[in-house]
């Protein structure tokens, strides 16, 4: 991990113009209720690894009934910002903003009922280390729920995958759905499943991109910067190839601890 700040102001204000706001990930309210859908958040503590900008944690409180929601995050901007949205919201007595530093999450065992996040494990390298650490925090019944971004297989990356992670420069550890599978049974999780989200985000992106290149992009280059967005671009066109390859696959992964 370097020093520097990867969402800072600039990228937090371009995400959430693309995907909504307190919204670092695609999909909005109804991808957070999939990931989400047949576990039980009412009443309950919910960690979320990874909180970004708030948009989850607000959510899962307000529309899914979260008793409270802890989320953790490594960076002050998004912290700063996911705090902002808490307020803003009318949350904030039921939300709780974390900065932490890699590693085990700083719980106890068995703390929470629900582990959620949202397209943030990607950020983190040991999927092993990750899952037991979920496992231990949670209380015994609870869920582990999230959505990552993964790649296809097990071998190195393609030179098109490479080119891509490359171009995000957001420092990318992307696993397959085998070795996360592997990872959540080794942890002790029980009903492992993971589901392919790349057939909806693969075409999501794509529209995405035509939005970028199209009428829009002179006013979005005012907005954010003219290099910021071409950089955009750039990433979102080797983005779409890998999509539509099928070698960056976002899952939407689960798992229960033994009751
Ligand atoms: C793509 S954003 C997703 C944010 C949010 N979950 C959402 O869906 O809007 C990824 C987030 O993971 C955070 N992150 C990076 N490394 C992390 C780590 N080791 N532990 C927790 N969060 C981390 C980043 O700072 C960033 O806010």
């Amino acid at each position: 991990m370097t020093d520097e700040i990867l969402y800072d102001q600039q990228a937090i204000g371009f995400l959430e113009h693309i995907w909504g706001e307190g919204f670092l990930s695609p999909g909005g309210p109804e991808e957070v209720a999939r990931v989400i859908e047949g576990v039980d958040i009412a009443g309950k503590h919910v960690m979320d690894i990874g909180c970004g900008s708030g948009a989850c944690a607000v959510l899962l409180t307000r529309d899914h009934g979260a008793a409270h929601v802890t989320g953790i995050d490594v960076e002050d901007p998004v912290c700063e910002a996911a705090r902002h949205r808490a307020e803003l919201e009318g949350v904030a007595d039921r939300i709780t903003i974390k900065k932490v530093t890699p590693g085990p999450f700083p719980f106890d065992d068995e703390t929470f009922d629900v582990v959620f996040s949202k397209d943030s494990i990607i950020h983190i390298p040991d999927k092993v280390a990750m899952a037991a650490d979920a496992f231990r925090v949670l209380k015994p019944g609870g869920w582990f729920a999230a959505s990552d971004w993964l790649i296809g297989h097990d071998g190195p990356p393609s030179p098109q995958m490479a080119d891509y992670i490359a171009e995000e420069g957001l420092e990318f550890a992307m696993a397959s759905p085998r070795a996360y599978a592997e990872a959540m049974k080794a942890a002790g999780f029980e009903e492992v499943e993971l589901v392919n989200r790349n057939p909806w985000y693969a075409g999501v992106a794509a529209g995405e991109l035509a939005w970028l290149k199209g009428p829009e992009r002179p006013a979005l280059s005012d907005r954010h910067g003219k290099e910021f967005i071409d950089h955009q671009v750039a990433i979102w066109t080797k983005l779409v190839g890998v999509l539509e390859s099928g070698e960056h696959c976002p899952h939407h992964i689960r798992g229960r601890k033994p009751a």
